[in-house]
């Protein structure tokens, strides 16, 4: 583990930043909640192609989680985590506890919200999800203030509030996504894969190639978004899996697509047993070059 440094304490952070600012490095955060996997290795990775130094934050926020969710539950492999990202030679893993980030508790805290983005989709299922996310990393950005933050795009939604947030505060900071790294059958890594039992795991890459199935429509013509949406979910019931919503909006900013619309993304969330699995796949939409399915097979 030679190298990397591990803070807790914002004060902490700040000094090294600022020691880093008279050097004249540049900053790269990588906002985690831990139990990396490939998928989080592949935005340190692209986290050090940014900027001379990496700093990854590992820190289960609380203020994301809602009532009976997984917040107790969430896997905590600290240990393993530290081990992965000194290999990957990250400058500084920054692992607040609760009340380094919530010193007041959450209750009372400053909140930033980005309306209407955050109560569509995985917003609805999940009230006040993407206020806990966007208080969370804005914190985040104010304390490392990275020129670069890196996220997934698996979690699209989350990419899309994020950089809202960011340019609506002015943050001077610029937001990457990243593309989402899959197992060998399609399924998007998730640290929440580890809740699926086996079975549950042989049925979870329907979730993947139903999106799939309407994104090649979608690229031989189709523009019934709507129709997409149906036979989407219809295919995730027919795979044994709840579909909590199959939607075709468009790229960028999660609108109700039109169809002369050059983007578009088919997201799509998804009960298997006690795991809630979310992916999404998208579309160019071009008449003249031919349309292409961005992160498709
Ligand atoms: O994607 C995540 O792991 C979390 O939502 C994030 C961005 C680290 C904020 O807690």
């Amino acid at each position: 583990m030679t190298g990397m440094e591990i803070v807790r304490g914002v004060a902490e952070l700040r000094a090294r930043r600022a020691r880093w600012r008279v050097a004249g490095d540049r900053v790269a955060l990588v906002p985690t909640m831990g139990n990396l996997h490939a998928g989080h290795l592949a935005l340190v990775e692209a986290a050090r192609r940014h900027a001379e130094r990496v700093i990854v934050s590992l820190f289960v926020n609380p203020a994301q989680f809602g009532e009976g969710e997984d917040f107790g539950a969430y896997p905590r492999t600290f240990e393993e985590d530290c081990s992965k990202l000194a290999a990957c030679s990250v400058d500084l893993l920054f692992r607040p506890n609760v009340e380094e980030v919530y010193p007041e508790g959450w209750e009372g805290h400053t909140r930033v919200t980005v309306p209407g983005l955050s109560e569509t989709l995985c917003g609805a299922a999940r009230p006040g999800h993407f206020t806990g996310v966007a208080t969370v990393v804005a914190k985040l950005f104010h304390l490392a203030t990275p020129e670069v933050a890196v996220f997934g795009e698996k979690d699209y939604q989350q990419l899309v509030v994020i950089r809202r947030m960011a340019r609506d505060l002015c943050l001077p900071v610029e937001v990457v996504g990243i593309p989402t790294v899959r197992e060998a059958d399609g399924l998007a890594l998730s640290s929440r894969n580890t809740y699926l039992d086996p079975e549950e795991r042989r049925r979870a890459p329907a979730l993947y190639r139903a999106l799939c199935e309407q994104a090649r429509i979608l690229a031989a013509g189709s523009r019934d978004f709507a129709a997409a949406a149906e036979a989407g979910a219809a295919v995730l019931c027919a795979a044994g899996l709840r579909p909590e919503y199959f939607e075709v909006r468009r790229a960028g900013d999660l609108e109700v697509p039109h169809p002369s619309d050059s983007e578009v993304v088919i997201l799509a969330a998804a009960r298997l047993g006690r795991t809630r699995l979310i992916d999404n796949v998208a579309v160019r939409l071009n008449a003249e070059a031919g349309s292409t399915i961005i992160g498709g097979p």
